[in-house]
This record gives structure tokens, C-alpha cells and sequence, in this order.
């Protein structure tokens, strides 16, 4: 072996030994381990019992139905002003963005709009109509509810905002689609 196929050798594997000491030493800095009960009773306070919840396999995202009915449309048009005005429009053949114009998108199907390059993961959906629910999963959370979706929006948290913005974007339409 040459010397300098050893000089990388080294190089290498010191900076993996690094790498590896540098990990250790974070994980006691940021997470130091916990004693099961403290060591010192304050107050005669009984150590809290961390009943650890069972983490759920996919986050459920609270359901919008029962919110619809009194949502608040004004606020929902605000809100996607504010929040998806940049990528998208809302009027009546209105242009296409970053995201394709959203005239009519409550009961459509996926992927509909003329002249917009959709993601493989949405137009595998063509035949699927965007429900309520379908889009109340999609806004709260993009990438779960569609994975590989182009759509870069990190989700809105809030359902009663979510049922705001769905009951506006169920406006845009000549013909809105019954509330469920
Ligand atoms: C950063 C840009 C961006 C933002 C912000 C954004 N979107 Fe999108 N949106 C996209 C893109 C890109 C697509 C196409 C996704 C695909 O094909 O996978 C899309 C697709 C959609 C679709 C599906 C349309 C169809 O015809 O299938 C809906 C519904 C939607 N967006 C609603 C929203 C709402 C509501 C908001 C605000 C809460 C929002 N988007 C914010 C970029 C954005």
C-alpha cells in the first residue's frame, strides 16, 4: 500500500472518529439522561408517573365536517390570500402559479386543470374527486396525505382554519357543492 493510500486511510478515519465523538458529546449535552424518580422530593411531591402515550402509527388529522357548517368564510378567504395566494389564484380561469388556479377545485377531480404540470402523485389521483375531507387531509399536511406531491407547503395546523379556507374555496364555484 502506497503511502498516500494511507495518508487518506488515516485522513478518514480520523474523520470519522471525530464525527463519532463530536455525535457523543452532543447527545450528552442536549439529551442528558433523566432519572426514573428524583433524587430529591420537593415538597413532599409524589414523582410524576410519565405514562408514555403510545405513539399513533399516522397522525390522524381532525376532520373538518362537523366545523363546516359554521365556518367562517371571510377569515377562510383571508387566510388563502395569505397563505396559498402566492402559489395560487381563486378566480374564474384565473392563471396557473407555482400552483394551478383553484376555480371550482371542491368536489373536482385531481389533477384537473388544463395546462399545469402536475406531480406523478396527484395525477395518479385523476379519478378521485377532492372531497372535503381529501382536501381538509391534503392542507393539513401535503406531503402525508399525498407523498411526492410538488406542492411545498408545510401545512395548516389550525382545523377550524382549515374549515374557514375549505368553506371559501367551496364558494368558487357557480354551482358550490352541498356542505356535507
Ligand atoms: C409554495 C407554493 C404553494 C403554496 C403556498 C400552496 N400550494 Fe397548493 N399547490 C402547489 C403546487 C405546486 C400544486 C401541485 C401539486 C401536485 O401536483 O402534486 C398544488 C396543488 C394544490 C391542490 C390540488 C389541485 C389539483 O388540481 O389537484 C390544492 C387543492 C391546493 N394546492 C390547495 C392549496 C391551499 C388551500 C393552499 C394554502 C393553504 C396551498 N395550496 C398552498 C403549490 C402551492
Amino acid at each position: 500500500m502506497s503511502l498516500e493510500t494511507n495518508k487518506v486511510f488515516a485522513a478518514v478515519l480520523t474523520a470519522g472518529v471525530c464525527f463519532m465523538t463530536a455525535g457523543l458529546i452532543g447527545e450528552l449535552l442536549v439529551y442528558p439522561k433523566r432519572p426514573a424518580a428524583p433524587a430529591i422530593a420537593i415538597g413532599g411531591a409524589q414523582p410524576q408517573q410519565a405514562a408514555a402515550p403510545a405513539a399513533p402509527a399516522a397522525p390522524a388529522v381532525e376532520p373538518i365536517t362537523p366545523l363546516l357548517a359554521a365556518a367562517n368564510v371571510e377569515n377562510g378567504r383571508t387566510l388563502a390570500h395569505r397563505q396559498c395566494g402566492s402559489c395560487h389564484t381563486f378566480n374564474e380561469g384565473g392563471r396557473h402559479g407555482v400552483g394551478p388556479n383553484l376555480w371550482g377545485i371542491v368536489g373536482a377531480n385531481h389533477a384537473r386543470a388544463e395546462g399545469f404540470r402536475y406531480s406523478a402523485a396527484n395525477q395518479a389521483r385523476a379519478n378521485e374527486p377532492w372531497t372535503f375531507e381529501a382536501l381538509n387531509a391534503f392542507i393539513a399536511n401535503p406531503r402525508a396525505a399525498m407523498p411526492g406531491t410538488s406542492m411545498g407547503f408545510n401545512g395548516l395546523a389550525s382545523a377550524q382554519q382549515r374549515a374557514d379556507l375549505i368553506a371559501y374555496l367551496r364558494t368558487l364555484s357557480a354551482n358550490p357543492v352541498p356542505l356535507p
